[in-house]
């Protein structure tokens, strides 16, 4: 029951002291609603503008391979490193525990596996992303590959609909296939398709030129690891990336198939968020576990 009859007049009006309107510190992002912008702050941490995803959904295509095949016991110790797991529903509901307090971006394209055809995708329903408490989805696109570019960039557009409809941003996976170049004309061209497309988060490939690709990507833009390196040579490759202007990395390989992977995910994280440039970082690497 309301208590009427203690009704107190306001005070404290703060009359002549403007309301604060701060901007949001993600590129591209300051238009979105506060949905949005509350899972991109999980996501991204808002102190650096930047983010350490930690990528785990290799098996879905590739099966077990190195470093995925018992992820309960080679990923789980790692995440308490990352600012967000990128991952596919199943893995989420069999192996992560919901109570990591982690946000996740979910894989939501799935299709053909690496013994077909790769990139001949459907997208997950996105209610199951919503009651996953997805903090984003992502979704692969090939830009480039004649068999595949139509129906993953219809992909890209469906998940962006949906996205919207329920404040989940979207990622923008570009796609590497053998016949597509790996320079910053191509990664420039596939990013800023998945952005003109909708896309809130672009994750593409570091290259030479890449602050190029980056200026002309209207939105935030995290890079793959892709192949195992030498572990020095990955932490160079982040901080190029980040002095390039991207906004994180979303890492696998060169996470979980290191040989000291808690400690590998620390230094990208230090290069990441600290700006250590990468001899320092492998210093760290060395140093810790
Ligand atoms: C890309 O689509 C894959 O699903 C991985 O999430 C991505 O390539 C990041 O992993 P890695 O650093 O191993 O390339």
């Amino acid at each position: 029951m309301a208590d009427l009859d203690d009704i107190r007049d306001g005070q404290e009006y703060g009359v002549g002291v403007a309301q604060k309107t701060d901007g949001f510190f993600l590129k591209g992002s300051n238009n979105l609603d506060w949905g949005m912008k509350d899972r991109l702050s999980r996501i991204f941490n808002p102190a650096t503008g930047r983010t350490v995803m930690l990528a785990f959904d290799h098996g879905f295509i590739m099966g077990p391979t190195s470093g995925v095949e018992r992820i309960d016991l080679s990923i789980m110790p790692l995440i308490e490193h990352a600012d967000c797991l990128m991952c596919a529903r199943g893995v989420l509901r069999a192996l992560v525990p919901p109570t990591s307090r982690k946000p996740v971006c979910l894989r939501s394209d799935a299709g053909t596996s690496i013994l077909t055809e790769l990139n001949h995708n459907v997208v997950i329903d996105i209610q199951d992303a919503v009651k996953l408490n997805a903090s984003a989805i992502a979704v692969m696109v090939s830009v480039g590959d004649a068999a595949t570019e139509a129906e993953t960039v219809a992909n890209l557009y469906q998940a962006v609909d949906a996205g919207q409809a329920y404040g989940i941003p979207v990622m923008g996976v570009t796609a590497v296939g053998k016949d597509m170049a790996r320079d910053a004309r191509y990664f420039g061209l596939a990013s800023r398709l998945c952005a003109e497309n909708g896309a809130n988060i672009v994750k593409t490939y570091y290259t030479e030129g890449f602050e190029k690709v980056v200026a002309c990507c209207p939105v935030p833009i995290v890079i793959a690891g892709g192949k195992k390196l030498p572990e020095l040579e990955a932490l160079e490759l982040a901080y190029r990336a980040i002095q390039s202007g991207a906004a994180g990395v979303d890492m696998g390989r060169n996470v979980f198939q290191s040989e000291k992977p808690a400690a590998m995910i620390q230094a990208v994280g230090a290069v990441v968020h600290q700006g250590l440039k990468p001899a320092e970082a492998f210093q760290m690497y060395n140093d810790l576990k």
